[in-house]
């Protein structure tokens, strides 16, 4: 993990609301591991923390981050122009450790997409990705040729605009066959992980899923415990550095 001072290569809007920024960073920072995140700053002395954002795209020295305009901090950098220099810590966390799985469901909804889309790039040669992500609606819709790029993809959308009507668990329960995955791997809302979960149990599903958890985070590399979350075992995890990849029965959602 660095902490570097990186250069704004291209800052664009992708789709409603939706920004992809892509950072030329001074030198290289190891292998990343798709489910990893980088902390970056806002470019502002009066907003002290970092914001944590999935790394969705690497390519040599350049890394791609996708942000939903939401309060100050990413509004903020969505003003920022090429040239302009970010401080950013990367990589962070575990990431997603695909070991041997060959077929792989892919769910993801809103900007969990985005370190989904990561995981499709690391693991393009080789493995078979079947992924199923949702979106509010036609508009919000993004980064579909990334996940094709991996195998089949399923767009739902949550008012029917384009593909399956209804959310991304919906549209993965109703294609779901027995035997066709040997991993299941997905980010999104608490909302959504928490109806995953029930499903799988519900339906009888005993398929290894990993899930990546969106928690609030302050420091970001495990010092300050603003991030801490619970495991069934009753013990703690610090999403950030104990995640943000989890399997799903580990955790309390
Ligand atoms: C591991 C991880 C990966 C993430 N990846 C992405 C991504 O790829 N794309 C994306 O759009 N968003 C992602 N998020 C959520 C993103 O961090 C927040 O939307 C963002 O920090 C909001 O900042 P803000 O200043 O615009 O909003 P504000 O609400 O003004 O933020 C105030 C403070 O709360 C924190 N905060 C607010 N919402 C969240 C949240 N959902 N998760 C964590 N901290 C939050 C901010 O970092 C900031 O410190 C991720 C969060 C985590 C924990
Ligand atoms: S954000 Fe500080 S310990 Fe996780």
């Amino acid at each position: 993990m660095k902490e570097l001072l990186a250069t704004v290569k291209q800052n664009i809007e992708i789709a409603k609301g939706i920004w992809a920024i892509t950072l030329t960073l001074p030198e290289s920072v190891g292998k990343i591991r798709g489910g990893q995140f980088a902390n970056l700053s806002v470019g502002d002395s009066s907003f002290p923390l970092k914001r944590p954002l999935g790394i969705c795209g690497v390519n040599g020295d350049d890394i791609m981050l996708c942000y939903q305009l939401k309060g100050d901090g990413t509004h903020r950098i969505a003003e920022k122009k090429v040239g302009d220099k970010l401080s950013v810590l990367l990589p962070l966390g575990n990431g997603f450790d695909l070991g041997s799985a060959e077929n792989i469901a892919v769910i993801g909804g809103g900007v969990g997409i985005f370190p989904l889309a990561a995981v499709i790039q690391e693991h393009s040669a080789g493995r078979n990705f079947y992924s199923y992500i949702g979106f509010r609606g036609k508009e919000y819709a993004c980064l579909t040729e990334e996940f094709k790029a991996g195998g089949k993809l399923t767009v739902a959308t949550d008012d029917g605009s384009i593909g399956y009507h209804g959310n991304a668990v919906q549209a993965f329960l109703a294609d779901y066959k027995d035997g066709a995955y040997d991993l299941i791997i997905s980010c999104g809302p608490p909302v959504m992980l928490r109806a995953l979960k029930s499903a799988l149990k519900e339906r009888g599903i005993n398929v290894k899923c990993l899930v990546s958890l969106e928690e609030r985070m302050g420091c970001g590399i495990g010092a300050c415990l603003v991030c801490a979350c619970k495991k069934s075992d009753g013990h703690n995890a610090r999403v950030c550095k104990d995640g943000p990849v989890f399997e799903i029965g580990e955790v309390e959602l």
